[in-house]
């Protein structure tokens, strides 16, 4: 009872005090300039749409080498096509597209493989793709895991595990997770991920969505810990709550990445 009310304070805080910055017009100005980001690498996962739509936009268009990490590959062409089309000289907009899928632990592996093989180093990982399946019923992926913890949490810490390598390849590199203010609402009860499982508590979308979302902030902490443990402090660890959003709004913070 007393974790429900926290949460129900901190989304309805969090909402507030997003309202009223908005209201006052309170908008951070865009922080990035064209070729800021010369050179750099940088791959976002989930880029076919919303937050993730115009992070790598942004990123692009100041200068990064985007790697749009997406399910929908012929999307994902389509709109690297179109921001080619937006600029000035084409030739200066470095857009790629890699499938992924994120409930896939084959499709993760098969993409950093992939991206090994390429031996570049990886200076940004925007770990994006996310999915919130309200007023569906409770979902397993192949391997019977639930899917908002196999997309927000096991695929993504797999993908971010696996990637690591080419981080340190970097001279300085960063992970940056889209989280939520929904944490709030989970628990991290990893006996209960799976199908068949009892479950300890009674399963809703928005419990699984917020559990997976603090099982990836717990991740990324523990891994921000390891990191600096083994001396390793040219990798950070980030996590963002990115405000809440209605589907196609256009995301104007990208500045602090
Ligand atoms: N919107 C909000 O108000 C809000 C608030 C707090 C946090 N967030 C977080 O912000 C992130 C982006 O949210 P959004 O609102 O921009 O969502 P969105 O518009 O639904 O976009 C989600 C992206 O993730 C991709 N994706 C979904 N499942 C995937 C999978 N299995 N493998 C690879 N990619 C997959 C989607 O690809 P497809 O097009 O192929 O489905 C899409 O490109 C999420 O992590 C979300 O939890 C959002």
């Amino acid at each position: 009872m007393m974790m429900m009310i926290k949460a129900m304070w901190e989304t309805a805080k969090e909402i507030t005090l997003q309202r009223i910055v908005m209201s006052y017009q309170l908008r951070s100005a865009a922080l990035l300039v064209p070729n800021q980001l010369d050179g750099l690498y940088v791959i976002v996962t989930g880029s076919t749409s919303g937050i993730g739509y115009y992070t790598a936009r942004e990123l692009a268009f100041a200068g990064a080498r985007v790697i749009m990490a997406c399910r929908r590959v012929d999307e994902a062409e389509k709109i690297a096509e179109s921001w080619k089309e937006d600029t000035d000289d084409s030739k200066t907009l470095h857009v790629e597209v890699m499938e992924l899928d994120l409930l896939s632990p084959s499709s993760v592996r098969q993409f950093t493989a992939e991206w090994d093989q390429s031996g570049k180093p990886l200076h940004i990982l925007i770990n994006n793709a996310g999915i919130l399946l309200l007023g569906e019923s409770r979902q397993f992926t192949e391997d019977g895991i639930e899917k908002h913890i196999q997309v927000n949490h096991i695929g993504t810490s797999l993908l971010t595990l696996l990637l690591l390598p080419s981080m340190l390849k970097a001279n300085s590199a960063r992970i940056v997770n889209v989280n939520s203010v929904g944490h709030h609402w989970g628990a991290v009860e990893p006996k209960s991920w799976k199908m068949g499982a009892e479950e300890e508590r009674k399963f809703s979308n928005m419990m699984s969505y917020g559990s997976s979302k603090l099982a990836q902030l717990m991740f990324l902490k523990a891994l921000s810990t390891k990191l600096i443990s083994m001396g390793k402090t040219s990798v950070l660890c980030v996590a963002v709550h990115p405000a809440v959003r209605r589907q196609n709004e256009r995301v104007l913070d990208v500045g602090s990445f």
